[in-house]
């Protein structure tokens, strides 16, 4: 029998190549979402690659009733967790609002998953629970510490989660990734925030399609090798497979894993690749540091091998051209499936 599975989020950018990789892989997902941070188009790209959609439900994991009408029309097998709000800084100025949506949200989730004895979960945390004084690379057994809301959102969900493991009824693994970049290949879905993008490589490209003038690169005076902060870009691809690899490997056991490449790339570095795949060139500016960033951060993945069998295979170039393509269907609009 098809195996059901809840995706909270999946309008979403990482969502929404979740969707297409279960799906390929033979799994039946249905997607929830409030569209917060995303669009229904996304559904129409999903449909260009899997030539139909999945069924979606717009709704809010904060309301039970909510979730419990969409509990009752499925048996779900599993539960992969994306739905939340994602941005540092605005999590700064709005911590009510993300605990409310981020650690709210989770906790009817759980207890809606609960009532339905639905107790396997994939859950997309971050790197960010990692202290900041820990030396990178960073290992999984390392002391954990936030610096912002977001990051303690996903800290607290995390010890929510391993607190239902020693129940001994739960499976749970939660995702530790910091920068998934890109698009699908058929460039069908990509990211797509609303509004303006918090993340460099959006932006970056948003420049590239001449959408905003100049990038700000937040400070060039790291102890990085060219003095901007250096990140572990991850493709959306890659990541998506490691959800998989993760939903296959789900046991009685709460086991937090690192989803990383291993390779780090510099702010510089990130905007020359693009200059050198899409033939643009990309004006940017030096200015002030953020002040929750760290000048390096990358991650052992040895766990994610050793328990999983995974390791990231696509290279940044690759994601580049990825990316790049889907921008470009976005300029010229959809077309009916053909
Ligand atoms: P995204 O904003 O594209 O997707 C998140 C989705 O959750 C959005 O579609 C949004 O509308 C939805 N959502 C938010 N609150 C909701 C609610 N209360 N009810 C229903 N839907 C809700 O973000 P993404 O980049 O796809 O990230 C997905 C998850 O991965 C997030 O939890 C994020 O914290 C985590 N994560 C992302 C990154 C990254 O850099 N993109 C890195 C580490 C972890
Ligand atoms: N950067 C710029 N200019 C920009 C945006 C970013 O120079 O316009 C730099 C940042 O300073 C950093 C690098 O590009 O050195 C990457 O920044 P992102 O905002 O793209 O990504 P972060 O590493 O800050 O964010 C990641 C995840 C979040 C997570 C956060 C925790 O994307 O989900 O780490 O700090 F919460």
């Amino acid at each position: 029998m098809q195996t059901t599975l809840l995706l909270t989020w999946a309008t979403g950018y990482i969502g929404s190549h979740a969707v297409v990789a279960f799906e390929q892989a033979g799994y039946k997902t249905v997607i929830i979402d409030n569209l917060s941070n995303s669009s229904k188009d996304s559904l129409d790209g999903i449909e260009h690659i899997l030539w139909y959609k999945p069924d979606f439900f717009e709704g809010d994991i904060r309301d039970k009733d909510f979730l419990r009408s969409v509990f009752s029309r499925y048996t779900f097998d599993g539960v992969i967790h994306f739905a939340g709000l994602k941005a540092v800084g605005e999590s700064c100025t709005l911590p009510l609002h993300y605990h409310d949506n981020n650690i709210g949200g989770s906790i009817a989730l759980f207890q809606v998953m609960e009532e339905y004895s639905v107790r396997k979960i994939v859950f997309s945390s971050s790197a960010t629970v990692y202290r900041a004084d820990n030396i990178s690379p960073l290992t999984e057994d390392m002391p954990l510490g936030t610096t912002n809301p977001y990051g303690t959102t996903k800290l607290v969900i995390e010890e929510l989660l391993e607190d239902l493991a020693r129940l001994g009824t739960w499976s749970v693994i939660p995702l530790r990734y910091f920068n998934p970049i890109w698009a699908h290949p058929s460039g069908h879905i990509g990211e797509l925030p609303n509004g303006i993008p918090n993340n460099l490589l959006p932006y970056v490209l948003d420049v590239a399609i001449g959408k905003r003038k100049k990038v700000s690169v937040y400070g060039d005076d790291y102890p990085t090798h060219d003095g901007t902060g250096v990140r572990d870009y991850i493709d959306v691809c890659d990541l998506v497979d490691a959800h998989l690899a993760a939903y296959k490997h789900l046991a009685l056991w709460y086991t937090p894993i690192n989803i990383w490449t291993g390779k780090g790339s510099s702010v510089l570095d990130m905007i020359s690749l693009v200059e050198k795949v899409t033939g643009v060139t990309v004006p940017y500016e030096i200015t002030t540091r953020r002040p929750w960033d760290l000048a390096t951060c990358f991650a052992s993945a040895t766990r994610a091998r050793e328990l999983l069998g995974w390791q990231a295979t696509r290279t940044l170039e690759t994601s580049l051209e990825n990316g790049w393509k889907f921008l470009q269907n976005q300029l010229k609009g959809y077309s009916e499936p053909v």
